[in-house]
């Protein structure tokens, strides 16, 4: 049977990368982190010296790059780049959240082929997962990779908890830095999709006066309620 889907959309800090993590665990569901595809995607496009903005150079890219990435447990992001002759493997998993990588992921999701690339990729790995169900997060799943999905959340906070939360992940830099990073990567992101309103049949969760377990409590309950 295909995997249960549940959809999970939010901005940064809002709390729904370890939100989605744990209530898959409770769950026993596996975990796609999209973020982290969009992360391993920019990561590459570096690493090549590829114009993160040239659309056809990254649909180019996309051509002699594989994604891997574990859906349960402590999950793993893999990275195979082709050199020509055979694949090279790097594990990213670190890399990806280097504040050079959060900087520059915009420039890689903008584009609208690319997005269509890696939302084929998204339901090929929730499909052949032969897992029971899947917790899916990102920014349009709830609207584009799995508007069908049986549970769809949008997951959110104010700003000031986003930016607490965020600045507890990153050190060095200041509160005031963390927050100004957020806006101004949402606001970039916003551009492309709208992972601030819910869609029409998505429930709305807000975190912002909710403790880690109490969130995860209330994804656990919404996906209990219609299974
Ligand atoms: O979720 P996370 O903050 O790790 O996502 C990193 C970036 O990947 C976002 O800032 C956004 O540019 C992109 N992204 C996206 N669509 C998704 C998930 C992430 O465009 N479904």
């Amino acid at each position: 049977a295909a995997p249960i889907l549940v959809a999970i959309d939010g901005p940064a800090g809002s709390g729904k990368s370890s939100v989605s993590r744990a209530s898959a665990a409770r769950l026993g569901f596996g975990i796609l982190d999209t973020g982290a595809a969009y992360r391993a995607l920019a990561w590459a496009a570096r690493e090549t010296g590829s114009d993160l903005d040239d659309e056809a150079a990254v649909l180019a890219l996309l051509d002699s790059w594989r994604y891997s990435s574990t859906l349960i447990g402590d999950q793993r992001i893999g990275v195979l780049l082709h050199d020509g002759q055979s694949y090279r493997t790097y594990d990213v998993t670190a890399a990806i959240r280097d504040h050079a990588v959060s900087g520059q992921v915009s420039r890689v999701s903008k584009h609208p082929g690319v997005r269509e690339r890696l939302n084929r990729m998204f339901r090929e790995i929730v499909a052949d997962s032969g897992l029971p169900g899947v917790v899916i997060e990102g920014r349009d799943i709830t609207t584009v990779v799995a508007p069908d999905a049986p549970v769809r959340i949008l997951m959110t906070a104010s700003p000031e908890v986003r930016a607490q939360r965020r600045a507890g992940e990153l050190e060095g830099l200041s509160h005031e830095q963390v927050l100004a990073d957020i806006a101004a990567r949402d606001a970039k992101d916003a551009l492309v999709v709208d992972f601030m309103t819910p869609a029409p049949g998505v429930t709305l969760v807000d975190t912002s006066e909710l403790d880690f377990e109490q969130s995860v409590q209330a994804v656990v309950d919404i996906v209990r309620a219609v299974q």
